[in-house]
């Protein structure tokens, strides 16, 4: 079944724990948390101290998706709350380096990519991630269009996990709605991020099976 993972950037912040515990309600199978420090990405938004606050109120694991420069800095911090780390390709100087660092600290590690950056950046570290995720939007904010020249990518970095005998989950995340999930799942994808999608939607139970059940037609 594909997995859904609720992005809180589009949640209410005034009662993000209500929020959380209304998607884990509705099946959610990861929380995504984006940590944006204004200098990767033109937004600011999570810290390790909102990650350490939600982790205690929910068994979803946490997805924590850093947009973040020097994100080995960070790592330790999010380690105490996140199941999953995922980084930046375009912020590691190190990224093989980053992602031994994030498995040393018992978490899963993940890797992303841009909408410009090619799937061939990637493809050298794929033995060493537990998850990869596509950007189908610019990073740094909810709400944004799908951008659907990353498609071919999707089938590509899922060839490659065919080829060389991996097991990692492919994610999408940026503008996954009932309409776009059903692409994704097509080529290749396993987990869908969506935040807009769900949070702004009364019902998210209903949000979350919707995306779910179009993107296994
Ligand atoms: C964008 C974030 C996404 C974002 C997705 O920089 O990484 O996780 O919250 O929001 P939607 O689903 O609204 O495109
Ligand atoms: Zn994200």
């Amino acid at each position: 079944m594909t997995k859904i993972a609720p992005s809180i950037l589009s949640a209410d912040f005034a009662k993000l724990g209500e929020e959380i515990k209304e998607v884990e309600q509705a099946g959610a199978d990861y929380i995504h948390v984006d940590v944006m420090d204004g200098h990767f990405v033109p937004n600011i938004t999570i810290g390790p101290l909102i990650a350490d606050a939600i982790k205690p109120i929910t068994d979803v694991p946490l997805d924590v998706h850093l947009m973040i420069e020097n994100p080995d800095v960070y790592i330790p911090q999010f380690a105490k709350s996140a199941s999953i780390i995922t980084v930046h390709q375009e912020a590691c100087v190190h990224l093989h380096r980053t992602l031994q660092l994030i498995r040393s600290h018992d978490v899963k590690p993940g890797v992303v990519i841009n909408p410009g950056t090619p799937a061939e950046a990637i493809k050298p570290i794929l033995t060493e991630v537990d998850l990869v995720l596509l950007m189908t939007v610019n990073p740094g904010f909810g709400g944004q269009s799908f951008i659907h020249e990353v498609v071919p990518k999707i089938a590509q970095i899922a060839a490659w996990r065919e080829e060389m005998n991996l097991d990692f989950e492919i994610e999408i995340d940026g503008g996954v709605n009932e309409e776009t999930a059903p692409i994704c799942t097509e080529n290749g994808a396993d987990v869908l991020v969506a935040g807009s999608a769900i949070f702004n939607q009364s019902d998210r139970k209903e949000a979350i099976d919707q995306i779910r059940k179009s993107a296994e037609k």
